[in-house]
């Protein structure tokens, strides 16, 4: 079991969370006590038709940026039966889901769920759901080889309370009988099995803190800023840099009110990042070199407020700057995608230590899974490569990342989300 010892409270309960399961979750309860959690809907009340609209229930920080919830648990599930699912499979999913639903309030002080399907799950129909383009994950750049998320559903779980999200997962997959003081009548084991699950963490003070001795590749020299909600080192999910939910939602078929979500896990090399490169070189690299000559960006991104300070000059100019600065900006590279000057990805990424190594879930919403591919070719650069900066050095921060897995999932709107077919019918 995860040990306590040397560990801060905050640190603890990042490490039960990365664990899970239900000794992780009465290790939580004896530690810390069983915290009050509010409670959710009641009879005849209903959550948004949206499973992605969190924002308004999620906190702003200080300069209107919409603050993720601290703590993440990523369940894939696979459906125990071959071929199309049942109306018994279909009342199990959602029984459970309205349990969450009525257990706990839809905020960052409750709990934030989604449920996305797969493309493998649609072939159980042999058909593509309607209204939506749902590509299979492929792999989208030639300096990486990801395994793929084929497994029927993939839950997202986020609270900013640890214990709100291991009892969550508990009740789900592990039989636990109650979540919140609502009994749970049957657990998702009836009729599906856990693929895996992932975890991981967003917030001030989480990735600064001391690290479990079985996370490697995180230098010992505390280099990550004690503010920092991420490992790189900076606050990133600025406003005005992120797609609004509206622009992400799926606007027409049976699917409207939904959306889309790519999900890309990888590992940071965050030795070599703190260890090689000096804070205006790091600012240079995630931002863009003015950003590091003019020192906008503050030490963990404290001088930014709602924007992250890219002109549409400085957009324009990326490939000119990897010519005559020899670097080029992660968010200069990726801001290039905008359309009529709109972002089109709703990031909700969270830092883990999965696997023992630092890295990132890179989850994000967008319309179209078509819109992911091309943000990501516009971060990849490859048009950069060579005309100043090499295929990953100095081309934004791409030298430090492996993407290990990637997955594409519809979120269907909350009426559908339970198995739904092709044609959005239950
Ligand atoms: C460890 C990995 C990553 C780190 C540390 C990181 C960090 C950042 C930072 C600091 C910004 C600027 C602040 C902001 O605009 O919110 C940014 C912007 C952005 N990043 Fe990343 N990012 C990472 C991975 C990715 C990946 C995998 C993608 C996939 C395409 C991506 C897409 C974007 C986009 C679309 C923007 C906004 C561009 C715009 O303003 O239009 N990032 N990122």
């Amino acid at each position: 079991m995860t040990e306590r010892a040397g560990l801060t409270r905050r640190g603890y309960a990042r490490a039960l969370v990365a664990a899970g399961g239900i000794g992780a979750l009465s290790a939580c309860l004896d530690e810390f006590g069983e915290r009050e959690i509010p409670g959710g809907i009641e009879e005849g009340e209903e959550l948004p038709e949206r499973q992605h609209a969190w924002n308004a229930v999620c906190e702003a920080d200080e300069d209107g940026n919409v603050r993720s919830p601290r703590h993440h648990v990523l369940l894939s599930l696979a459906l125990d039966r071959d071929g199309e699912p049942t109306d018994e499979d279909r009342a199990l999913l959602e029984g459970a889901l309205e349990t969450l639903e009525r257990a706990y309030e839809w905020s960052t002080d409750g709990l934030l769920f989604t449920v996305g399907l797969s493309p493998s799950y649609f072939e159980r129909f042999g058909s593509e759901p309607a209204g939506v383009e749902l590509p299979h994950p492929t792999a989208l750049t030639d300096f990486e080889e990801p395994d793929f998320d084929e497994a029927d559903l993939l839950l997202h779980l986020a609270s900013d309370h640890e214990q709100a999200v291991l009892e969550a997962e508990s009740a789900l997959v592990e039989g636990h009988d109650e979540v919140n003081g609502v009994t749970v009548e049957r657990g998702l084991e009836e009729g599906f099995s856990l693929e895996f699950r992932r975890s991981g963490f967003v917030g001030e003070g989480l990735p600064a803190e001391k690290q479990d001795d079985d996370v490697r590749g995180i230098p010992s020299s505390d280099p990550i800023p004690e503010e920092a909600p991420f490992f790189m080192g900076f606050r990133s999910g600025f406003r005005e840099s992120q797609a609004t939910e509206d622009r992400v939602t799926i606007e027409g078929g049976p699917f409207a009110g939904g959306t889309t979500e790519h999900l890309s896990s990888m590992t940071i090399q965050l030795d070599v990042w703190y260890e090689q490169d000096t804070h205006a070189q790091r600012v240079a690299k995630l931002f863009s070199a003015e950003h590091a000559r003019e020192d906008v960006v503050g030490e963990y991104g404290e001088s930014l407020s709602d924007s992250s300070g890219l002109t549409e000059e400085r957009i324009e100019a990326t490939a000119a700057d990897a010519r005559t600065e020899g670097v080029v900006g992660h968010a200069q590279k990726a801001a290039r995608a905008r359309e009529d000057g709109e972002p089109l990805l709703l990031r909700r990424d969270f830092n883990t230590v999965d696997g023992g190594r630092p890295g990132l879930h890179f989850l994000c919403l967008q319309r179209e899974i078509e819109e992911f591919v091309r943000v990501r070719e516009a971060m990849t650069g490859a048009d950069l490569a060579g005309n100043g900066v090499g295929q990953t050095l100095n081309n934004g921060i791409l030298q430090y990342l492996f993407v290990n897995r990637r997955g594409n999932f519809l979120l269907p709107p909350r009426s559908l989300r339970a198995l739904p077919t092709p044609d959005g019918e239950w």
